[in-house]
């Protein structure tokens, strides 16, 4: 039996941002939020000595492991793996749109063969836990809702449930991933006529959501949504999402205690990974803030002599000061 889980808000995967601390942070500051990992090649989840460390689930259910792939033999591999590390759900990367992506023959450029794409999601299908697909609306500069209709026709067949659609085309070719995030124009419109076609499968939007009021107000038309950017600027925005997304009525005190919390966690990682990936979740909020120089440059000087302790005061310091919490 699969269990019953609300994705009404999921945190979106972000290479080298949500790695297993930042799903840490993330689960101190939201009970329920819908997690995800970052994007894992099919390939490294099988023959990574380190896949432990690379996957490492740690109790942050509801939580997704996004896989990259198109090889039957290894999503089904890894769909066993997923299993194994107590994920909730193996989730396909049909979006990236990267030259190493494409060269490994996964992410976006696999919207080109909906066939393909519909037996990699039936590869990744098992009884336990939903096997679910991250796409685009489309490939190329012109948007075509037909196209997305047919795509989203044959991956259907599967019986997929769950779909997460970053809303706007990816552009193969002449533009870098980042641009991918902000030159395709958005279209929620074509979602949501895909989900009037499909009423029973979970749509998921995504991209370009610039708050909670604008994810409430989505909620309306759509089964969740998405956020990745905002989060990856200021995780705190997550302490609201509890109360406003889900309606919890029990409002949980937030405070500068989540930061002690957090290096309680990391302290116990210094030495086994490097001290910029446990400090990166955090790192963040610095770079999106004004006049945040003098801290940057103190951080640089803390990260490079290990002073770890030194760097948690600044944070709680500037992060009071700034009201983020
Ligand atoms: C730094 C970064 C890394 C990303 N890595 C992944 C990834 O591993 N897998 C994926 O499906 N999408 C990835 N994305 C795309 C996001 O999941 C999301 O679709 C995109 O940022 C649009 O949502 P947003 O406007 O809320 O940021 C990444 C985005 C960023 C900014």
């Amino acid at each position: 039996m699969k269990k019953e889980i609300s994705r009404k808000f999921c945190v979106a995967p972000m290479m080298g941002y949500t790695t297993p601390y930042a799903r840490k942070l993330y689960r101190i500051l939201s009970r329920k939020s819908f997690l995800f990992t970052e994007m894992i090649a099919v390939k490294s989840l099988i023959y990574s000595k380190n896949r432990d460390s690379i996957i490492n689930n740690d109790f942050n259910n509801p939580v997704a492991l996004q896989v990259g792939g198109s090889e039957i033999k290894d999503l089904q591999i890894a769909s066993k793996i997923a299993l194994d590390y107590d994920y909730d759900e193996i989730n396909l990367n049909v979006g990236c749109p990267s030259k190493a992506v494409q060269k490994g023959s996964f992410g976006a450029c696999l919207m080109k063969d909906k066939i393909l794409v519909r037996n990699c999601i039936e590869a990744l299908q098992n009884d336990k836990i939903e096997a679910t697909l991250k796409c685009r609306l489309g490939l190329g500069r012109e948007l075509n809702y037909d196209f997305f209709e047919a795509f989203i026709d044959e991956i259907a067949k599967s019986g997929i449930k769950i779909i997460y659609v970053h809303a706007r085309n990816a552009i193969l070719s002449g533009i870098s991933p980042q641009a991918n995030r902000s030159i395709p124009p958005l279209n929620y419109n074509y979602v949501k006529k895909i989900k009037t076609r499909y009423p029973k499968i979970e749509f998921i939007i995504n991209g370009g959501i610039n708050g909670l009021d604008e994810a409430e107000m989505l909620l309306n038309e759509f089964d969740g949504v998405m956020i990745g950017r905002l989060i990856k600027k200021n995780p705190f925005l997550l302490k609201e999402v509890d109360n406003k997304i889900y309606k919890e009525e029990k409002k949980r005190i937030i405070d500068e205690k989540v930061i002690h919390k957090y290096f309680e966690y990391i302290n116990t990682k210094v030495g086994f990974e490097s001290i910029f990936r446990l400090l990166s979740p955090l790192l963040n909020i610095f770079f999106s803030v004004p006049n945040s120089k003098i801290y940057k440059s103190k951080i640089n000087d803390y990260m490079k002599n290990k002073k770890i302790k030194l760097i948690e005061d600044l944070l709680v310091k500037f992060v009071s000061e700034s009201k983020l919490i």
